[in-house]
């Protein structure tokens, strides 16, 4: 392969691989070089452009289904800096499934409060690995004007139990109490999905273990589904706004739960909620489908992320043979 404006020089440490392993996350400094992040820049100003204005009490603008062609991204996927770098660190193979972008006004967006991405990943099996590549692209400094993210090591509090547990007992309970004549209202579903991580003592337990790091544009934050995280409002300073990229990974082997994507449909089924994003249900494949093979995502052979095939010569040494 040529030299691409997209190349870089990037490699992951051991250190870097044991964090992701300990903690699940890891800021990877320089990830993005300048050329990857100005084109970032601009295909997020486009998205951004055509965002739902609906949800600006949360982000000023945020996109979820990115209409533009993806030629740049399946580029930045296939350099083999980011191939190599991002299987050591999961090591497994990836499906890219979704681009996002979110953009925090000064003083203004509150962002999301402590969440798991049910929403990004609620079409997944709960138990099979999914990851978000996070890439702000205007400076972070938790100094003075912050604007960035705040996640807690796994290892400390994990939200896998909200996939596996809390999302579907959400469900069951609403639904219990309609046939007990309790009315239940798109109020009460939402105050059951962010209650259970905003509780006060939940708060108080993830608040003295987060993590707020610095950021310049090109470095990223890696986290696997599970690693429960907030947003950090955009305090007084210089910049008038804060835009973050996001990509979505999931295991390039695991496949679609048709339960659990209809489960993120209740609130529009029930209360006639509009979602910023039906995908979940779009991708319309059986349940059990394996998400690299569902047609809803166009060209699935360019959002593959494989490890570098093992050289021969190693092989014969890991056997033993001459
Ligand atoms: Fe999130």
């Amino acid at each position: 392969m040529g030299i691409h404006p997209f190349d870089n020089g990037f490699h992951v440490t051991p250190e870097q691989i044991d964090q992701f392993r300990r903690d699940g996350f890891v800021k990877l400094d320089g990830f993005l070089n300048a050329d990857a992040v100005a084109t970032l820049l601009d295909r997020v100003d486009v998205e951004m452009s055509r965002a739902p204005d609906n949800f600006k009490s949360e982000f000023s603008r945020l996109k979820y289904d990115f209409e533009s062609e993806k030629t740049d991204v399946y580029e930045l996927l296939e350099r083999p800096y980011f191939q190599q770098a991002l299987t050591s660190l999961v090591d497994r193979d990836l499906f890219l499934t979704f681009e996002l972008c979110f953009e925090l006004e000064k003083n203004v967006s509150k962002g999301f409060p402590w969440h798991v991405g049910v929403q990004s990943f609620g079409y997944q099996v709960a138990e099979e690995f999914g990851c978000t590549i996070w890439a702000p692209l205007h400076p972070i400094d938790t100094k003075s004007q912050r604007g960035g993210m705040a996640y807690v090591p796994e290892h400390v509090v994990s939200g896998r139990f909200i996939y596996d547990q809390i999302e579907p007992a959400i469900i069951s309970t609403l639904e219990a109490k309609e046939r007990a004549g309790i009315k239940t209202s798109m109020d009460d579903y939402f105050a059951m999905r962010s209650g259970i991580l905003n509780s006060p003592t939940m708060m108080d337990i993830l608040a003295f273990h987060q993590v707020e790091d610095d950021f310049a544009p090109g470095d990223v934050l890696l986290f696997n589904k599970y690693v429960v995280h907030r947003s950090v409002m955009l305090g007084e300073g210089a910049l008038p706004r804060r835009a973050a990229f996001v990509m979505r990974f999931v295991d390039i082997d695991s496949h679609y739960d048709l339960q659990r994507a209809m489960n993120l449909e209740y609130p529009a089924e029930k209360y006639g909620y509009k979602a910023f994003t039906r995908s979940h249900i779009e991708i319309g494949a059986p349940d059990g489908a394996r998400l690299a093979d569902c047609s809803y995502f166009a060209d699935r052979d360019r959002r593959m992320i494989r490890r570098a095939p093992t050289p021969p010569t190693q092989l014969r040494a890991a056997h033993g043979n001459p």
